[in-house]
């Protein structure tokens, strides 16, 4: 079973989100497991502290590297990556989550305060992971969004939503529009070719829109889609 341990000071964040919908199901159907581990319960002093001021001064608190790596030694005891969701983080791509979804699991440690001490991060060999570029308050709704990304990719959580086919067809491009009755809303019809029964044709217009939209939003997808097809003949 894919399993999901997250370390966090905020332990009633979770399920969260995850314990509702597809994912919800899968793990209600034990597809996946989730286990929250809060931080806390490592300190050692009577006002279980697990932040302190930082060396040299400055604003904030920094998360104590005895304690996280207390949390971590009790749980991640096998094999899967230990993850650590922080802004400075290397970005996290599909095909990061497609790697991931296709091991055991993940341990995910998620930061707050202004930072984590860096002797942990190095000591128990964290690899630091970015959602984008923004900053959260805490890595727990990023931990959320790593582990829906990676457990919609279980074999049967999805269904043919997320069954290869469709996914492969536009690889690395943006979606194509998408419509449903009725046919005239607001004066906006269904644009005509996707009422033709040609599917030929459809197809056609799917990747044009999806090639459209990926250039004008996307331009850095756009250049890597570019030299991904170069002097590649074009499977449809
Ligand atoms: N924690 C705070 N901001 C974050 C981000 N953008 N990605 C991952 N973890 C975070």
């Amino acid at each position: 079973m894919w399993r999901a341990s997250v370390l966090t000071i905020f332990p009633d964040f979770f399920p969260g989100p995850l314990g509702a919908s597809l994912a919800g199901k899968a793990l209600a159907a034990g597809a996946w497991s989730l286990d929250v581990v809060d931080i806390r319960t490592f300190a050692t002093d009577k006002h279980r502290t697990v932040d302190d001021t930082p060396a040299g001064g400055g604003p904030g608190m920094v998360m104590k590297a005895d304690v996280l790596a207390r949390a971590i030694d009790a749980t991640a005891t096998d094999k899967r990556p230990r993850l650590m969701l922080t802004p400075r983080g290397m970005p996290l791509t599909q095909a990061r989550v497609e790697r991931l979804a296709a091991g055991s699991g993940v341990v995910l440690v998620c930061g707050r305060f202004e930072g984590i001490d860096e002797r942990v991060i190095a000591g128990r060999r964290l690899e630091e992971v970015s959602i984008g570029d923004y900053v959260l308050s805490g890595g727990e709704i990023a931990a959320m969004v790593l582990i829906d990304a990676c457990v919609r990719l279980r074999p049967g959580v999805m269904g043919a939503a997320a069954s290869g086919v469709e996914e492969s067809f536009t690889a690395g491009l943006l979606e194509y529009p998408h419509y449903t009755r009725p046919q005239l809303w607001e004066g906006r019809p269904i644009p005509e070719v996707l009422l033709s029964g040609d599917h030929g044709k459809i197809a056609a217009w799917r990747r044009s829109e999806a090639e459209r939209l990926t250039r004008e939003r996307r331009p850095d997808l756009w250049a890597a889609f570019l030299a991904r097809s170069r002097g590649r003949p074009r499977t449809e």
